[in-house]
């Protein structure tokens, strides 16, 4: 292990979302999913790790681990609780917490639509009615209106990709469909058209009370995708994979550009509708060609047959190296900033993360003396969380949450990370610390 030099310039924190940390609201469509039973252990969004109570204490903890910055989501159902009922607690709460985060010195990257929204727009056919842009447009204004003057930076919608996918085609989000085609690419379209109509809003608006300030990208999941043998069907398969999960978001929410099955044109007129583009990297997919036509782009697996340490807890495949290939893809293609918005492992023994952060740092350290304009990295997540589905037992968090006490402990991974922070990079003196059985190299300045 060498050690890493990153520059100051590159701004570093971590992620979290509402829903998956905050708890106590009964307005949010994830809540009714929880009711129904879907999720994991029969668990409930409903405590959470109680981060709305707890807000200032997280800060606190931030503020030690040395964040520059922050990416957080706001609940859409707080804001908007029943259709058109604006709620002045909820924006109240949320003005609280932004200026709390200001004056700890930690810089804010507000995520608007992270998966959950409220249970009326869920009923009313959520992303694929048409109704929805619309909607979410008059939500954006009305968070702009209250929060603009503090927060420069926005992510407009969170990994619409991932979205659609487990909404639609895998039955794991609400409303629960399985290979429903006609709604994952309704939806996709739908999202799309919402955020250039918010690209350009958050801009004007912001425009108009005097800040030039402003950043609005989204946060897209991407994958590292490979086929699954040397066949041409896997390889065929594995293309039209990429095209439906990443190049169709990208085309649109980068090029303005609608691109078959969604439609054609730029709706909104030709242009740059990101500021950044944020990359969400996790693993390594491999595509088997599937036979089913209703998920005729063939399924994502993970590589079988992997040594227990090539693995998180979830069993996705641990693979720096896709971070440095999907970076490096879609900086080469769209030459705007990247900024990494998530980047994480759910590792509950905490034995894995520390490394898993030196890997992929080391990729970026890569990519930025290659020249890639990588500005940012937020690490996934901050706190333990309500991992969607899959309940609580997943551990992400750099900070251990004792879902019985709720007690936070900072992991070692996450003392670790802080120092990351604050070092802007991994010196010798702390991989003897860290690592003390690995061999070190020679130093890797920039
Ligand atoms: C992303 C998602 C996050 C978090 C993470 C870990 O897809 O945006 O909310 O759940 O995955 O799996």
């Amino acid at each position: 292990m060498k050690a890493i030099k990153l520059p100051k310039s590159l701004l570093m924190g971590s992620a979290t979302a509402a829903t998956q940390i905050e708890g106590g609201d009964t307005k949010s469509n994830w809540y009714h999913w929880s009711l129904q039973g879907k999720i994991a252990d029969g668990e409930s969004s409903i405590v959470a790790a109680d981060h709305y109570n707890r807000y200032k204490e997280d800060i606190e903890l931030m503020q030690n681990m040395n964040h520059e910055i922050y990416r957080m989501s706001i609940e859409w159902s707080r804001i908007e609780p029943e259709e058109g009922v604006w709620s002045k607690e909820g924006i109240q709460h949320y003005r609280d917490e932004i200026r709390r985060l200001i004056d700890a010195g930690i810089k804010p990257l507000v995520t608007l639509h992270h998966f959950s929204h409220p249970q009326w727009f869920e009923d009313m056919g959520q992303w694929t009615n048409k109704a929805s842009v619309k909607l979410f447009t008059r939500f954006v204004q009305k968070v702009i209106r209250a929060l603009g003057d503090d927060v420069s930076d926005y992510c407009t919608i969170n990994e619409p990709n991932v979205f659609v996918n487990d909404s639609f085609i895998d039955g794991k989000y609400p409303p629960g469909h399985r290979d429903d085609l006609k709604s994952y690419f309704a939806a996709s379209r739908n999202m799309i058209l919402a955020h250039l109509r918010c690209y350009k809003k958050i801009h004007q608006l912001r425009r108009n009370r005097g800040h030039e300030d402003t950043k609005v990208g989204i946060a897209l999941h991407i994958a590292h995708m490979e086929a699954d043998k040397d066949s041409i069907r896997a390889k065929v398969s594995t293309k039209m994979m990429d095209y439906v999960f990443h190049t169709l978001f990208l085309n649109g929410m980068v090029d303005g550009h609608l691109t078959m099955p969604l439609g054609t044109g730029y709706p909104n007129g030709k242009g740059v509708f990101c500021d950044f583009i944020g990359i969400n990297y996790y693993s390594r997919h491999v595509i088997k060609p599937d036979n089913n036509p209703a998920t005729l782009f063939g399924k994502i697996r993970f590589e079988e047959g992997l040594p227990e340490e090539k693995l998180n807890d979830l069993g996705w495949e641990i693979y720096p190296e896709g971070l440095y290939a999907v970076i490096k893809k879609t900086y080469d293609k769209y030459k705007l900033p990247i900024f990494v918005t998530e980047n994480g492992i759910p590792d509950a023994r905490d034995k894995k993360r520390s490394r898993f952060i030196y890997d992929h740092l080391m990729q970026i350290s890569e990519l930025i003396k290659e020249g890639v304009d990588v500005q940012r990295y937020y690490y996934w997540s901050l706190l333990d969380n309500l991992e969607w589905n899959d309940g609580y037992s997943p551990r992400f968090g750099l900070i251990h949450v004792d879902y019985d006490t709720l007690e936070r402990t900072v992991r070692e991974s996450g003392r670790f990370y802080s120092e990351i922070c604050k070092e802007k990079g991994i010196t010798e003196e702390m991989l003897q610390r860290y690592f003390p059985e690995e061999c070190h190299e020679t130093m890797d300045v920039l």
